[in-house]
């Protein structure tokens, strides 16, 4: 039986993951706000290292995976965009930092990252606010997307997702990851009734556009189908699972951008492999 860390247990589907991985006999620390194993709060640099700490100490320094589930929805308020930054972004970054060594320490780790599928719906979410997240600078983020109004939030909720999707992608691969034998992979859900698709339905205005957003299966998802596939892919069945993006999202992604992936790799990247390739045929 393995030992887990879930952030954000305490409600939605980070919750229901801990109810699954529990039920199937697992150890799990949950790290949330209230009504958790570890309380802490993630938008802060000292609950983040609380988080790590604690979480370090409970299971000894070995970690069988993590899902980092714990996260802020697009709230109104410009004032609470660094809040969204520094939860859906560093909260994440800085506790899988923290935790690799743990993770690396039982040889085939998984994590899940829940990104969203707010990544690839939600039209020109500004580059360089995704930048400033990936230099985790949450502070030039809500800068760069202020002048968008009432509509930061969601610019800054997806903005975030999409710097912790590209942040699991670009450290997957390398050595510290792959070959320490941490599968780290990112579910993407679309929209799941759990309390933070609540919150967004109880604003008229927000609700408008919810339920007017085009999701070719109808409905909403359901938060304990997507524990599902967090224990799906905390599995062994997921040993050659990395960097991936898994959408589960009633189709909303394919609806919008069909042909947008996948799209084959640039020249210059491939350039090296395919100089031995060929040399490699040639010599046959
Ligand atoms: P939820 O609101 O039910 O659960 C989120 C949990 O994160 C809560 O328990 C909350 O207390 C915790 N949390 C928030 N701020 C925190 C902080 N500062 N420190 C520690 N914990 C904090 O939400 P849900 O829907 O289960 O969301 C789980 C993940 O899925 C989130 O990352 C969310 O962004 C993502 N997601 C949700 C979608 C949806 O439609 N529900 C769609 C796409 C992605």
């Amino acid at each position: 039986m393995g030992v887990y860390a879930v952030t954000g247990s305490a409600s939605g589907m980070g919750r229901a993951v801990v109810d699954k991985l529990t039920a199937a006999g697992h150890t799990v620390v949950g790290v949330d706000l209230a009504d958790a194993d570890v309380v802490a709060d993630l938008s802060t640099d000292d609950g983040r290292r609380r988080a790590v700490r604690e979480v370090l100490s409970r299971t000894d320094g070995r970690l069988d995976g993590a899902v980092l589930a714990a996260g802020v929805g697009p709230v109104p308020g410009t004032e609470r965009l660094p809040l969204i930054g520094a939860v859906n972004y560093l909260g994440v970054v800085e506790l899988l930092e923290g935790w690799r060594t743990a993770l690396a320490a039982t040889g085939s780790a998984k994590v899940v990252v829940f990104g969203s599928n707010s990544t690839t719906t939600t039209p020109a979410v500004p580059r360089r606010a995704v930048r400033a997240l990936l230099a985790g600078d949450v502070t030039r983020a809500a800068r760069a997307v202020r002048l968008f109004g009432k509509n930061s939030p969601p610019m800054m909720y997806a903005g975030s997702k999409i710097a912790v999707t590209r942040w699991v992608r670009r450290h997957a691969t390398t050595a510290d990851w792959a070959g320490a034998g941490i599968r780290l992979n990112v579910l993407a859900p679309g929209a799941i009734l759990t309390p933070l698709l609540e919150k967004q339905l109880a604003t008229p205005a927000e609700a408008k556009v919810i339920r007017r957003f085009p999701v070719p299966v109808g409905g909403f998802g359901d938060a304990g189908r997507l524990g599902d596939w967090v224990v799906f892919m905390l599995s062994d069945a997921a040993d050659f699972l990395c960097g991936s993006v898994v959408f589960v999202d009633g189709g909303s992604d394919a609806y919008f951008r069909p042909d947008a992936w996948p799209r084959s790799v640039p020249v210059s990247r491939i350039l090296p492999y395919a100089w031995r390739f060929l040399r490699y045929r040639g010599n046959r």
